[in-house]
């Protein structure tokens, strides 16, 4: 999906569909829609002078061009009143407008957002939540389907039409932003949607590698070096497949001279998760394939990093695995010895996603020597019963970046919760025999999973956010469809990188 200013006249323009946002309580002039009002031959006023459209959130309008006019349909979309406007409300509402024109959607929309008159500050930031809103509500995954595609529209162009006195700028800026935040997103749910047949640890570093350009280099280790190096963890999770796993690492590089912050983000990659051993039941084996969405969020930042451009560095770590039960699987009552050094009793093989990442986090701060790690994994269910699907888990002890991700997550619609590290969660996780096991119990499970994870950073300041509750099924107006990937956590690291650096 492509986006694009076109700052041409209504009169010049020729589009199948229109999309225009409108506040309660603003009349045409308001929202600088005279001419568009003038197109659907008064159109708008008529409808609100009737009653049959007054702006309240959500609710919509369908108009037509007038002959003169090359405009077929015009759909107005309600977004509640301007006093009570945030950005998320906004993309929700766009998100309905999507979600409206499925079944009829063009190849190509014009899209308008009534900016003037909000503060500066806010107008670009309103412009593109409306474009992410019926972006990400357009989008489709049609790689596997040989019929009926028509009704499953995958938008290839937005041209965003600045209103009557509009800045062009605020529009272009937010253009910019949405050029990155649209087809980041839209890749983290593409691979989310990958079948496991195909998208397995090899094959996701193949597809890594397809990201390298100028700025991002990709290296792979295999299941040789991953065991040469001492990484028992994450090797005796992806033992049992016979699809091995494989560590990605993502380097993008910023290009400019002297020293620049440097971020570690690392993904829970589990391409398949049966539970080993301690197998799913076909309920709870049905959607694993979505284990790997913290990693795809990775991947969605790195697709889009060089046209972000941070002014900083940043490492994206991927420890790619099935989790399996087989002759040669890991067992309950294996001793593993991880990457750090410690041991590691395995308690429930269903317990993989915090082994493959202790190995992946203890890598990540050696090998580069990060700021700052943040890591984001599917990780346990517990998140969902203590959260829902509104938030997803943030664990840390580091004040100053929880209030940063805060603040992004709210500006972006994927909003984190901070939840408790505290060291009394280590007595549920201590073993008779070694220095931990992975598993503490039904209480506190998405707690004593973070403090898990923290045993194996030493001293980088790091953050944990359980998205296992944020990266499937979420009932959100701009998320196509139910049982489908969010791609949470690239808007989110995106609008970060932009606060931290
Ligand atoms: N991948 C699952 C967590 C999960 C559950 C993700 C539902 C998305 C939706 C994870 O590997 C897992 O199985 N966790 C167990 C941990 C337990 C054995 C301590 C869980 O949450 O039940
Ligand atoms: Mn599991
Ligand atoms: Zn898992």
């Amino acid at each position: 999906m492509e986006i694009q200013v076109n700052s041409v006249s209504l009169v010049e323009l020729n589009t199948k569909l229109l999309i225009a946002g409108m506040f309660e309580e603003d009349n045409v002039q308001d929202c600088g829609y005279t001419w568009l009002n003038d197109t659907v031959n008064d159109g708008i006023e008529l409808a609100m002078e009737r009653k049959d459209f007054s702006g309240k959130a959500n609710k919509s309008l369908f108009l037509y061009g007038n002959s003169s006019s090359q405009i077929g349909r015009v759909l107005i979309i309600g977004l509640g009143k301007r006093s009570e406007f945030n950005f998320e409300k906004i993309r929700r509402c766009y998100g309905v407008a999507g979600k409206l024109t499925r079944k009829s959607l063009p190849d190509e929309v014009a899209l308008m957002v009534p900016v003037s008159g909000f503060a500066a500050e806010d107008q670009t930031g309103i412009a593109r939540a409306a474009i992410e809103g019926f972006g990400l509500s357009s989008h489709d995954f049609n790689k596997y389907r040989t019929q009926n595609i028509e009704d499953h529209p995958d938008l290839k162009f937005i041209y965003v039409i600045p209103a009557e006195n509009e800045n062009p700028s605020v529009i272009e800026a937010a253009v910019n932003e949405a050029n990155s935040t649209i087809p980041g997103t839209c890749f983290a749910r593409d691979l989310g949607s990958m079948p496991p047949c195909e998208l397995y640890p090899e094959s996701f570093a193949d597809i890594a590698k397809t990201l390298e350009s100028d700025r991002v280099k990709i290296e792979i280790l295999d299941f040789d070096q991953i065991k040469e190096l001492g990484m028992g963890a994450l090797a005796a999770v992806g033992q049992g497949s016979i699809n091995p796993p494989v560590l990605i690492h993502l380097k993008y590089d910023p290009g400019i001279k002297g020293d620049t912050k440097k971020l570690a983000v690392v993904g829970k990659g589990l391409t398949y998760d049966a539970g080993g051993f301690d197998l799913k039941t076909a309920e709870g084996l049905r959607h694993m394939k979505i284990d790997m969405c913290g990693s795809a969020a990775v991947m969605g930042l790195f697709k889009v990093i060089e046209h972000w451009s941070p002014q900083c560095r940043v490492d994206g770590f991927i420890a790619a695995a099935e989790n399996l039960a087989s002759s040669n699987a890991y067992k309950p009552g294996d001793i593993l010895t991880s990457y750090k050094g410690l041991s590691i009793e395995v308690d429930n093989t269903d317990a993989e996603g915090r082994l493959t990442l202790a190995d992946a986090l203890t890598y990540a701060e050696k090998t580069i020597k990060p700021d700052l790690i943040i890591d984001l994994a599917t990780l346990t269910g517990a998140i969902g019963v203590a959260l829902g699907k509104h938030a997803s888990g943030m664990f840390t002890d580091d004040d100053e970046t929880a209030k940063l991700l805060t603040e992004s997550g709210d500006i972006v619609g994927e909003r984190v919760w901070r939840m408790p590290v505290w060291k009394e969660y280590l007595r549920q996780i201590q073993s008779q025999v070694a220095d931990l096991k992975n598993t503490g119990g039904r209480q506190g499970g998405a707690c004593t999973a973070a403090v898990f994870l923290k045993q194996f950073v030493d001293k980088t300041p790091h953050v944990h956010l359980d998205i296992a509750g944020t990266a499937f099924n979420v009932p959100l107006s701009y998320v196509p469809g139910d049982e489908t990937p969010s791609g949470v956590g690239v808007r989110l690291l995106l609008e970060f990188l932009r606060r931290w650096t």
